[in-house]
């Protein structure tokens, strides 16, 4: 079944999921905890929320305002709404450049997390101890040969199901397995919040101690808002173009930033009781989730088993995250340049497995591929530096300011009432006046500092 174009969403709860589940991924048990433990705790967490505000839902809403008023995938969105100005493509094309630097290392973990469930099916978890656990995490991302393969496997699944079309399919999946994985982030907490280590977890994912900021740590808090509510690429413009006339453009983002939180949160809940009552490191950096969950699960009963479903349910997030990213380059080569949807996915899928293959290489100093440095980074690090940090923020700027300066009010009203169907707009003026005056600025000031051009 090909997904009609343009079809719309049925009800405002099927454009919640869809949205969710985009946002929902591997961002949210994978890379929030370890950017949280790295970079200092509650601090962060407190700037990230910020960031999520005054800059995540202003860029969020403009993005899907900018796919439902033109109807089209990024390209061919910016090409409508200023026909006569070139210069605003450049959203699509660093919203493309993004998604291939995403893609490049989230396959990468993405293949991790499809192995953990067959490690985790072998019961190479059962009794685990801290040491045990690292060791294994080690050895997985190591490799050298499994690691690939799997991200390949990965890459297989993404593109098949790209062909296949059966996003709409994949969104009845994410309907139901969303409020699952929900429950058991919730089982794990509960685990977790009567270790011995729990009062220390909390209080360093809690406690705000601005010392343990740096200015670095407010550009990556930043990098991450755009990251995990997918921002500052285009995917949220291609899915608001499937919005259709009747879904609420302020609320569903609102709705879903705040369900995307409180899943992070959960997770975060979840880890750093089992940080310290295992004497690890909350600093630990990628491998946080992969050493952490295993002991939590150790501790319960049936453990192995909630284990197993844990990392399908997260192979599965990671999957239909990986899907919407792909999907705006699918969208643009098959509507912008007239290629095949098939392909437009093979083309794309090889693509970034080759290059992909080089992150799986260089993830720690003494891969194969560890000692190739960008400005003292390792690839897998790079691309994730550039995008999140760089590329996202930008587009998301780019973006803040188009909508914000460069739109009418008359059709940012329009549009956010549903042609006058809503009819409290004191959240629209509100929002306008954010998207106008606090997020470009907030955005500017962030990079420039975090680039040392002002202290
Ligand atoms: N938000 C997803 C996550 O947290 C990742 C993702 C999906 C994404 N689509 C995106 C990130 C578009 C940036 C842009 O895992």
């Amino acid at each position: 079944m090909e997904l009609k174009k343009r079809e719309g969403f049925s009800s405002g709860v099927a454009v919640f999921f869809a949205t969710l589940g985009s946002a929902v991924g591997l961002g949210n048990v994978w890379k929030f905890p370890y950017m949280v433990g790295t970079n200092g705790g509650g601090a962060f967490l407190f700037v990230y929320l910020m960031c999520v505000i005054f800059v995540g839902l202003p860029v969020m809403i403009s993005e899907i305002f900018i796919g439902r008023r033109t109807r089209k995938n990024v390209m061919g969105a910016v090409k409508k709404l200023k026909p006569n100005q070139p210069f605003w493509r450049i959203i699509a094309v660093f919203g493309m450049i993004t998604v291939y630097l995403i893609m490049f290392f989230y396959s990468c973990v993405g293949g991790w997390v499809y192995s953990y469930i067959f490690k985790s099916l072998k019961g190479d978890f059962t009794g685990v101890t801290s040491n045990v656990s690292q060791n294994i995490f080690s050895s997985t991302v190591l490799g050298p040969i499994p690691p690939i393969l799997w991200q390949l496997v990965v890459l297989i699944v993404v593109g098949t199901i790209l062909i296949m079309g059966v996003q709409k399919g994949i969104e009845k999946v994410t309907k139901t397995l969303m409020p699952l994985l929900f429950i058991l982030i919730i089982i794990c907490d509960i685990r977790a919040v009567t270790l011995p280590g729990t009062k220390e977890g909390l209080k360093f994912l809690f406690h705000i101690d601005f010392a343990t900021m740096t200015k670095q740590g407010v550009l990556i808090a930043l990098g991450l808002a755009f990251f995990k509510l997918s921002l500052g690429m285009g995917t949220m413009v291609t899915y608001g173009s499937y919005f259709t006339d009747n879904n609420n453009i302020v609320g569903t983002p609102v709705k879903v930033a705040i369900s995307d939180t409180i899943v992070s949160l959960l997770v975060g809940i979840a880890i750093f009781p089992a940080v310290f009552s295992f004497n690890m490191k909350p600093s630990s950096g990628p491998g946080l989730l992969f050493m952490t969950i295993p002991l939590v699960f150790s501790k319960l009963p049936f453990g192995n088993i909630l284990l197993v479903l844990f990392f399908i349910l997260c192979s599965i997030a990671a999957t239909t995250a990986m899907i919407s990213m792909v999907e705006v380059l699918i969208a643009y080569f098959s509507e912008e340049r007239g290629i095949s949807r098939k392909k437009a996915v093979i083309i794309n899928i090889v693509i970034i497995a080759l290059i992909g293959i080089t992150a799986t290489l260089s993830v720690d100093k003494t891969s194969l591929l560890g000692g190739i440095s960008i400005f003292g980074k390792t690839l897998f690090d790079a691309f994730d530096f550039a995008s999140s940090n760089i590329f996202m923020p930008i587009g998301g700027l780019l973006i803040a300011i188009l909508v914000g300066w460069f739109i009418k009010k008359e059709d940012i009203e329009e549009e956010l009432t549903n042609y006058g169907a809503i009819k409290t707009t004191w959240h629209i003026s509100l929002y306008r006046f954010i998207l106008k005056f606090v997020s470009p600025v907030l955005l500017v000031i962030v990079f420039l500092n975090s680039i040392g051009i002002i202290k």
